[in-house]
């Protein structure tokens, strides 16, 4: 097993963007598993799968060859072999992989390809069940939060940023009902882990927080 720094928590807390920060400061692989489940998300959009219906989630696993790469240090998603990279950030992918994340053969086959990740490198992964579920043992465990309203505030800035149309409102009700799917599923659902630290990102910079993490690690390397 190599380094690992697990970090967790609910959708726009800003664990990819902090993650990639502290992965580069400390040459650590930075592994993203949201993507995969987006990827997963495409492949069954693609297959007119709908994400309600479990029996057919299923049916459509084993089609999906899900593998990830590194390119000038970002994260590269391919989907039987076709870089999908550009198609995980869509609405309908979000909303699709917000349920098929919560079948458990669906995440039965991803928790290994990103146990795998992490058994030959130095690795920063991110999602919802790092600490609990996919390395447990990791030398760093974090989970980050920020409130809702600090949250869909980002989301806004970043929307607007693109030109896109939207409502605050509805940003804060959406993200919501993604955390409260994401915490109350069946499987693997998002908690701390009892020995994670927990930062509150709502009034720090992403700055702050890279640091603190890098900081909070460094302070396990002399144990
Ligand atoms: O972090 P994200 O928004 O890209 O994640 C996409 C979806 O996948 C989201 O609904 C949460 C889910 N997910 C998960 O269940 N477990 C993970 N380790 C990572 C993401």
């Amino acid at each position: 097993m190599g380094s690992s720094i697990a970090i967790d928590g609910p959708a726009g807390a800003g664990k990819s963007t902090i993650a990639k920060i502290v992965s580069k400061k400390l040459g650590f692989i930075y592994i993203d598993t949201g993507a995969m489940y987006r990827a997963m998300a495409v492949h069954m959009i693609r297959n007119g799968v709908s994400g309600d219906d479990s029996a057919e989630v299923e049916k459509n696993i084993d089609s999906a060859d899900i593998s990830i790469g590194h390119e000038d240090g970002e994260q590269v998603v391919f989907l039987n072999g076709e870089n999908v990279n550009g198609q995980l950030r869509t609405e309908q992918v979000s909303a699709m992989a917000s349920k098929t994340s919560a079948n458990a053969k669906v995440r039965e086959k991803l928790v290994e390809l990103q146990r795998k990740q992490a058994k030959t490198t130095d690795v920063v992964m991110d999602g919802r069940d790092i600490g609990t579920v996919v390395l447990p043992d990791s030398q760093l465990k974090v989970y980050l939060t920020a409130g809702t309203r600090v949250r869909a505030e980002r989301r806004y800035k970043e929307m607007i940023a693109k030109g896109e149309n939207c409502n605050i409102d509805e940003i804060e009700a959406d993200i919501k009902e993604r955390d409260h799917r994401d915490m109350t599923r069946e499987n693997s659902p998002l908690k701390k882990a009892d020995d994670a630290v927990e930062i509150d990102s709502s009034y720090m910079t992403i700055e702050e927080v890279a640091d603190k993490i890098i900081s909070l690690y460094r302070e396990t390397e002399k144990k």
